[in-house]
């Protein structure tokens, strides 16, 4: 095995084990020794930022309709546990801000932004991290690379990354592409190589796979020398790298 060690980020906390992008998720990745936490962030009517994987309610809590088509009143009292387990009955939709309340300081936090409201997204996001003075521990990304580019020149302070789901011919090379400095690539762990992370490493961009659960997987993953590995599984992630 590659003596490299890359960091367990908890994907929407323990996806696997608890409900998704909830605080009990993230408490719970956490307690596993995750290292980081990836989670999703939508905005509501209001301007709240709301940590939710889908732009709708209706397949993780007992609402319906858009997030972005409530206000934060409308919203904060759903139940987030109990499609997962009756276990988890009255866990709530959290807001970002409960999330970075809730992480300790230095812990890794990669917020995924799924929309841009028409640039809404952007700036409250961007707000709310100068605000909280952890932009240090923050890294944004997102499939939109044209949000991602937008964020980095708003905020040359802001850590960002790219997601993306393509078996690319020259990965750190799409990212200088970008115009604009990218911290980090966060590749569908079937569309990268050790070849590609060996060259996105040696050009100084960091290398975290999602969303990675199988062991098999893991070994290939660590083996590539990727910074570090998305998974809902923290817990077993993390008992593989103490071996
Ligand atoms: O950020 C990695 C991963 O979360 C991207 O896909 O759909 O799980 O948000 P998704
Ligand atoms: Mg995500």
């Amino acid at each position: 095995m590659n003596k490299h060690k890359p960091i367990v980020i908890g994907h929407r906390g323990a996806a696997g084990e608890a409900p998704e992008n909830t605080l009990a998720s993230f408490a719970l990745a956490m307690k596993q020794g995750a290292e980081g936490i990836e989670l999703d962030v939508h905005i509501t009517k209001d301007g709240e930022i709301v940590v939710c994987h889908d732009a709708a309610l209706d397949r993780t809590t007992n609402g319906s309709g858009l997030i972005c088509e409530h206000s934060w009143s409308e919203l904060k009292s759903l139940d987030a546990g109990s499609w997962f387990s009756e276990a988890f009955t009255g866990e709530r939709l959290p807001l970002l801000r409960e999330v970075f309340d809730l992480l300790p300081r230095g812990l890794f936090i990669n917020v995924e932004v799924k929309h841009a409201y028409e640039g809404r997204m952007e700036k409250a996001l961007l707000a709310f991290l100068r605000e909280s003075s952890r932009m240090e521990d923050v890294v944004i990304s997102s499939f939109d690379h044209k949000v991602i580019r937008r964020i980095k020149q708003a905020e040359p302070g802001a850590k960002v990354g790219l997601l993306y789901a393509a078996n690319l011919i020259d990965h750190a090379a799409y990212a200088e592409q970008m115009g604009v400095d990218v911290f980090s690539l966060h590749p569908h762990h079937h569309c990268i190589e050790q070849e590609d992370v060996a060259a996105a490493v040696s050009s100084g961009l960091a290398v975290y796979p999602y969303t990675v659960n199988d062991l098999a997987d893991y070994h290939r993953m660590i083996a590539s020398g990727v910074s570090g590995i998305i998974t809902d599984y923290p817990a077993r992630l993390r008992e593989l790298l103490n071996l």
